[in-house]
């Protein structure tokens, strides 16, 4: 046999969702009793094996906020400035925090009316008053509303502030909050320096989502991500991020490598590389970083790709969480993998974790949310969200307009743009994708993420279905 012909002879099967089934097992638990935690990264934990993918159609802080809040997670897009992207990332810490760390504050010779302009512009209540950092007051919503807005905040601020210390707890800060009737309670040393804010809604909200996804100090958590070359945005938001996603199309690349390699030295952060698509791009990858945190796999498969098409190449999403997998076993190594592009229902979660994934990524299915910061339509009485690939022509007018490390080696589109059907908000889609995947554990004899991994078996299916809700899609 020539070497060309045996090239087709040896080719490895590039399986996909379609193309296998979860088998039945032996079962012994109730899919009530399942448990869905699992890890994001090597650091960064989450209650359910779901999270967001970093598009402009489907990731800023609303949506970020949604999926902590319910125990994923939400990693913000790029295809904006350094500074945008940054105060996405804030505004997911600061959203449900026991103490704000980063308090906005105003001094004294200020204007009522500026305090007012203030609070509008960063959605907040109230404002402690300080005189370098020692605090002297606090000026709410309710004391600018009816005063003239040129008189000095020193006269229309509470002078007498009920505060905390630094080691108050959660209850204690609530109570101190009921006994007085206020509900923000600024934190302060022993010199009466301002050091943190606690607000009420913040400490009540945090027992209504028991859940969500917190790092140690109790706000939720968030990833960002940024491009290897963009050391400066990197740096930037590692100071607020629980951990970064290098977000390339294509990580097995010398450049990308390197580039990513000097990154890791200089973030102390959790670093999650990708994309990749084989055993040999996972094994290249994690012997020339020193500390891979996650890996993020799958080539062409998603919703708005058209990679595959154009380019002929990829990687399908369940055959590349395979290769991962089996290059991490070679190397006895423990690193979460995330399996991403072309996830559609409960059950390719399900397959994604059989096959070595620790969690799955949403594009398609998150877009269509209430929280996506996509436009909505009304095409034939039926609602739709726009959902947009980031290799897409419009994409990349938009990041070439604003983003200097996008200069394209490569001249063709590789993504297009979809309405897909509006599906309601994050709890309910979530809600849905975590009773399937508790369905499908329990038909597999799974009660955890760790044993579906190594119990699920499945078998290969020959009749190919058709690649499914995107036919409820509408192209552009
Ligand atoms: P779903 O199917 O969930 O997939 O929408 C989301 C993933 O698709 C990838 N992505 C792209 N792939 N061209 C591509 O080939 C693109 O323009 C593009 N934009 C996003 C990305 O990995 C995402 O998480």
């Amino acid at each position: 046999m020539g070497a060309f012909q045996e090239k087709f002879e040896k080719a490895e099967t590039a399986f996909n969702f379609e193309d296998v089934i979860l088998l039945p097992g032996f079962s012994q638990v109730e899919p009530k009793d399942i448990d869905l935690r699992t890890s994001f990264s090597k650091n960064i934990p989450i209650n359910i094996p779901l999270v967001s993918s970093p598009m402009d159609t489907v990731t800023e802080s609303e949506m970020a906020i949604a999926l902590a809040r319910h125990g994923g997670l939400g990693v913000v897009h790029r295809n904006c400035s350094a500074e945008e992207e940054l105060e996405m990332v804030k505004a997911v810490k600061r959203a449900e925090s026991f103490i704000i760390k980063d308090v906005i504050t105003i001094n004294k010779e200020a204007t009522v009316g500026e305090a007012a302009e203030l609070m509008k512009k960063h959605k907040i209540s109230g404002l402690p008053v300080v005189e370098g950092r020692k605090l002297i007051g606090i000026i709410t919503g309710r004391d600018v509303r009816f005063t003239d807005p040129s008189i000095r905040v020193e006269e229309a601020m509470t002078k007498d502030v009920v505060v905390a210390g630094p080691t108050v707890t959660p209850e204690e800060a609530v109570e101190l909050m009921k006994k007085h009737r206020v509900e923000k309670l600024p934190v302060v040393d022993n010199d009466n320096q301002l050091i943190g804010l606690i607000t009420y809604k913040d400490v009540a909200l945090r027992g209504e989502y028991k859940d969500a996804s917190r790092d140690s100090e109790g706000r939720l958590r968030v990833a960002a991500a940024v491009s290897p070359f963009d050391l400066d945005r990197a740096k930037l938001l590692a100071k607020y991020a629980d951990a970064l996603v290098i977000d390339v199309a294509h990580f097995h690349n010398k450049n990308v490598i390197e580039a990513t390699r000097r990154l890791t030295r200089e973030v102390g952060i959790d670093i999650v590389i990708g994309n990749l698509g084989t055993k040999q791009g996972v094994l290249d990858s994690i012997s020339r970083i020193e500390d891979v945190a996650g890996l993020r796999v799958g080539i062409g498969s998603g919703s708005v790709c058209i990679t595959t098409e154009v380019t002929r190449a990829g990687a399908p999403t369940l055959y590349a969480v395979s290769q991962a997998a089996d290059a991490l076993e070679e190397l006895g190594l423990k690193i979460p993998v995330i399996a991403d592009g072309g996830i559609r229902s409960p059950g390719d979660v399900a397959l994604a974790i059989a096959f070595g994934a620790s969690c799955a990524m949403l594009g398609y299915v998150l877009a269509g949310c209430k929280e996506s910061p996509s436009p909505m339509t009304i095409i034939n009485g039926k609602y739709f969200k726009l959902h947009r690939g980031m290799g897409s022509q419009s994409a990349r007018q938009k990041r070439m307009a604003l983003d200097r490390y996008a200069t394209f080696s490569k001249e063709i589109p590789e993504g297009t743009e979809i309405w897909v059907p509006y599906r309601g908000d994050v709890a309910s889609v979530i809600g849905e994708f975590t009773s399937g995947i508790r369905a499908a554990m329990g038909y597999a004899g799974a009660s955890n993420i760790e044993e579906l991994r190594k119990k699920g078996k499945v078998a290969k299916i020959f009749s190919r279905r058709e690649k499914s809700p995107s036919s409820q899609s509408i192209m552009l």
